[in-house]
């Protein structure tokens, strides 16, 4: 059995989760299938989102004994930021379809996981609500629209709910095209059968139509309601991008992107050393070396088979962070030992919120907070500093 197929194995319907597989499973029988499949696809043929999985099972962990393991601390700082793990919620675009309020229960939990929270500029919950729920600052991922006006007005917003870091996505100048979407009606045209699909589809989760889907009005993006007229959640996603996004952003927009914004930038969508090079020439504090987790261009390399070469370009001038695929507090770890300083979790998140709410987030992260204290404890480092290439086990090639 490949692994790809191990992470789809069915389970019992009485499910008790203790891992991400478990909570993808129990998102799936909560959400419609458009929805479920909106969250756990990729692009094109998704061989890049498997390779994300594959390259990360592909790295084995070294295994050393007989050190003195009985304190282990996980805390690290990424941009000058305190984190209570090398962990960070990633951005996720319709969060408040997949729960009710989700954005606002992600930002708790990490709070109370003593991590930061990325907030979409794509989410339902608005920003401000977010920042009003959580004591912890947010960080606040900004996609730049055509009317620059937005995005400015997005950054002085954020700054009055006090983000701390902006993460200017860059690698959706156009969107990838994604078949399960397509497949399901919710990218291109709103045909009659695609009207008729999804609403057989929803019809068949009344559940999720009564707790998530009708607040008494339709769901708005709460960052954009301000901004755009009919902020409402589109009917056709990837035609919607396409008319709202601006393509023509470059390197020298970073400087007005800057003029805009005092705190930290991150570039988020990196996985070239020739950019990420550039991204430091033009002032960035961090990358993000990330393929938007397989969901835009396919066939490009996975996070974090790109990750070293990144590393090797700019680690030593600004924080290199990275994600896609990561699933468990194990490949944290294999991702620091590549050079990474902390990583980012999307779907994780997402089906654990979708699964159980706040609940499922606060034990979702103490579930990785737990695996990393396991595989510090048989790796034998104590704390993150200490974590380098040799905490990888090396293996032959015909083992690959
Ligand atoms: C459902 C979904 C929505 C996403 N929306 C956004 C978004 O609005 N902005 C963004 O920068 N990235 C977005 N991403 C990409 C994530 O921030 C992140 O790069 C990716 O999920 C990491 O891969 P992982 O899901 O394997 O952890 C989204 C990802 C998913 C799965």
């Amino acid at each position: 059995m490949s692994p790809v197929q191990r992470d789809d194995r069915h389970h019992s319907l009485n499910l008790v989760p203790a891992s991400y597989e478990d909570y993808r499973e129990l998102a799936r029988r909560r959400l419609p299938r458009q929805i479920f499949d909106y969250i756990d696809g990729g692009s094109f043929n998704e061989v890049t989102l498997a390779a994300n999985r594959t390259d990360l099972q592909r790295l084995h962990l070294r295994q050393r004994v007989l050190r003195d393991v009985s304190e282990l601390d996980l805390s690290t700082t990424v941009m000058g930021e305190q984190l209570s793990l090398p962990l960070i919620l990633a951005p996720v675009g319709f969060g408040g379809m997949f729960a009710q309020r989700a954005e606002v229960h992600a930002a708790r939990s990490a709070e109370r996981a003593g991590i930061s929270f990325c907030e979409s500029t794509l989410s339902i919950c608005s920003m401000e609500e977010v920042a009003a729920a959580s004591k912890r600052p947010l960080w606040f991922q900004l996609y730049i629209m055509k009317d620059r006006r937005y995005a400015e007005d997005l950054m002085a917003r954020a700054q009055a709910a006090g983000c701390t870091t902006l993460v200017v996505t860059v690698d959706l100048a156009v969107v990838g095209k994604r078949h399960r979407d397509v497949r399901n009606g919710i990218s291109g045209p709103l045909s009659r059968i695609n009207r008729l699909r999804r609403g057989i589809d929803i019809a068949r989760h009344p559940r999720w139509v009564r707790e998530v889907a009708w607040e008494g009005r339709p769901l708005t993006f709460g960052n954009l309601e301000r901004a755009l007229p009919n902020a409402r959640v589109p009917g056709d996603f990837q035609g919607w991008v396409a008319s709202q996004f601006d393509p023509s952003v470059t390197w020298d927009d970073l400087a007005w992107l800057r003029s805009h914004w005092p705190g930290k930038i991150a570039l988020k969508g990196i996985l070239d050393p020739e950019d990420a090079r550039q991204a430091v020439a033009n002032g960035a504090d961090a990358v993000i070396v990330s393929n938007h987790g397989g969901r835009q261009l396919d066939d490009v390399p996975s996070s974090i088979s790109a990750l070293p070469a990144i590393v090797n370009a700019v680690g030593v001038d600004c924080d290199v962070l990275m994600d896609g695929g990561i699933r468990s507090g194990l490949d944290v770890v294999k991702a620091l030992a590549l050079g990474a300083r902390a990583c980012l979790v999307g779907r994780p998140w997402a089906f654990a919120v979708a699964a159980r709410g706040e609940e499922g987030v606060d034990h979702l992260l103490k579930n990785i907070r737990d695996e990393m204290l396991v595989t510090f404890g048989l790796t034998g480092v104590t704390n993150v500093e200490q974590i380098d290439a040799s905490v990888l086990a090396t293996i032959s090639a015909e083992e690959r």
